[in-house]
């Protein structure tokens, strides 16, 4: 992995965290991978498009986060884990002297998390659900029942803002949101988006699933702090607003 801006430099592991730590408070980054022409998936996974350089950097993203938030299409799409003791996330979180592992915060409007799936059964630190109240009590409840820590945060709809508070009040200041599209829109919309860390992979796929789910109220205007690059996929870190 070398650093080509800013001052071009070879970074060794301990430079990567350097080079994705966050301005201490409150912040939320979105992590994403994209092809060269835009797309987010091949065969509706981001799998495809993945390098060994994109996985280190995504381990170092949650291994600096107080929590991961990721829309339920994306945790569903991609077969969402818990962050466990001892995985590669857990072992790099302890050698940074952070907890071994931290909550995943799933936000559904609908509540569609599943009670009995390994993200609540497995998990150490309890999951989050973020939902709204027109989602079905009896699913709310249920959920609750399976130990996830149930936040209902807007009446027809998730209201993001009120639900970064309410995970702050939690202590879970530092959040790094894994997507997907829908949930990005939503963000940027509402004008919580700190910062987008886009991975940009050498390849071409086409297809429909894109960054966004559809367009903005306004185009938001991105700053580029940082390129990193590792066999020709560059690592690009914008600030929002
Ligand atoms: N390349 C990448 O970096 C990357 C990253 C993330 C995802 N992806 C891909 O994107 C696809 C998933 O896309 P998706 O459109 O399903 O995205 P998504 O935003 O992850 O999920 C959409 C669902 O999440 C919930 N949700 C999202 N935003 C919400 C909000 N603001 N308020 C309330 N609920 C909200 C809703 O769940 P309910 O329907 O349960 O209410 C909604 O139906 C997958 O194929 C995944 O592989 C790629």
């Amino acid at each position: 992995m070398r650093r080509l801006l800013p001052d071009p430099a070879p970074l060794d592991d301990a430079g990567l965290v350097e080079a994705y730590r966050c301005p201490p408070g409150r912040w939320l980054r979105m992590d994403f991978i994209a092809s060269l022409d835009g797309a987010i998936t091949v065969d509706g996974k981001s799998e495809g498009l993945g390098a060994p350089g994109d996985r280190r950097v995504f381990r170092v993203l949650r291994a600096l986060a107080d929590v991961v938030l990721v829309g339920h299409g994306t945790a569903a799409a991609e077969g969402y884990h818990p962050v466990l003791l001892g995985s590669a996330v857990g072992r790099l979180r302890e050698s940074l002297g952070r907890t071994p592992t931290m909550p995943v915060a799933v936000v559904s409007r609908r509540a569609s998390l599943d009670p009995t799936s390994g993200l609540v059964t497995d998990a150490v630190s309890p999951t989050i659900l973020v939902t709204c109240a027109a989602a079905d009590p009896g699913r709310r409840a249920a959920l609750a029942e399976a130990g996830v820590d149930v936040l209902v945060c807007g009446e027809d709809d998730v209201d993001l803002p009120g639900a970064l508070d309410a995970l702050a009040e939690r202590g879970l200041e530092q959040v790094t949101c894994e997507g997907g599209p829908q949930l990005l829109r939503t963000a940027l919309a509402d004008g919580v988006v700190d910062e987008l860390d886009l991975s940009v992979s050498p390849t071409m796929v086409g297809g429909e699933a894109r960054l966004l789910d559809g367009a903005l109220p306004s185009p938001a205007r991105l700053t580029l702090r940082q390129v990193l690059e590792e066999d020709g996929m560059l690592f690009t870190r914008y600030s929002v607003g």
